[in-house]
């Protein structure tokens, strides 16, 4: 299969601009199976209050920006991950949806918060869910949940052949050179996809990328430029959890010794 990611910069408080944009990106991306896009691309991210966030937020089954995606899978083939601003509720999530040519068919509200987004947003409360994608078991994670490497572990656990995460990275490298190993250690894809330009205060990163179960860089984008980045991957390699013939992390694990620990969630 083919998948893409789609670096560039939502245009802050003007989801017709965003749209746009994303028209062009898109036609680029089309020859893509599975396309990702950063984290709140329907919003931008540098709020000056939550009444912005509020403003620029929308639900899920009215949205004009979903309702585009949904039209472009339809036009053509393909499925995206988007981040994106969610409004339920009195409530705001930070999150990511899978859109195919029927509407939403997967949400994922992001757990673990960055600086001003806890002023703003909910912590997610729909933990890790994998989505069917026809044979293919896709995950989703958003931005700062890079540091956590057990929400990694779970998507590796629950089976996910790649894990798509939406981002707008501020601490340059950092995400980019952790996401590799999270793929090494779970034997999955990732595809990053990360945003470019500065809003407010906050400068993001680009360097977009999408590695292999090695945690190879299959593809990788510039720090500044708008970019589509697509590769072809082979998503059932992500089935084989061996490193050597006798190790394979699914059972190699320890999981009594970890719950002596403390770590709860074994
Ligand atoms: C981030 O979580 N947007 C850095």
């Amino acid at each position: 299969m083919k998948i893409a990611v789609v670096q560039f910069a939502p245009v802050l408080g003007n989801l017709d601009a965003t749209i746009a944009k994303l028209r062009l990106l898109l036609k680029e991306a089309a020859p893509a199976d599975l396309i990702v896009l950063p984290e709140l691309a329907n919003s931008g991210y540098a709020f000056s209050s939550r009444e912005q966030a509020w403003l620029l937020s929308e639900k899920v089954n009215e949205s004009v920006y979903l309702t585009f995606l949904s039209e472009e899978c339809r036009k053509n083939h393909f499925t995206v991950v988007s981040g994106f601003n969610e409004r339920d509720g009195n409530k705001l999530f930070n999150s990511a949806v899978l859109v195919g040519s029927d509407g939403v068919i997967g949400n994922y509200r992001k757990t673990h918060l960055f600086l001003n987004e806890k002023d703003i947003f909910e912590p997610g409360d729909f933990g890790f869910p994998v989505f069917s994608l026809g044979d293919i078991r896709v995950g989703m994670l958003i931005c700062f949940d890079w540091v956590f490497p057990e929400a990694w572990r779970i998507m590796g656990l629950k089976g996910a052949d790649i894990v798509c995460h939406p981002s707008n990275l501020v601490l340059p490298g950092l995400a980019q050179r952790t996401v590799p190993a999270h793929a090494v250690c779970n034997r999955y894809f990732v595809a990053l996809a990360n945003r470019i330009g500065t809003e407010n205060d906050l400068t993001f990163t680009g360097n977009s990328l999408i590695c292999g179960t090695k945690g190879e860089i299959l593809i990788e984008g510039d720090a500044t430029l708008e970019q589509v980045l697509i590769t072809t991957i082979e998503p059932f390699q992500a089935r084989d959890k061996s490193l050597t013939k006798r190790n394979n992390w699914p059972s190699d694990r320890r999981p009594e010794l970890y719950r002596k620990e403390g770590l709860t969630d074994e």
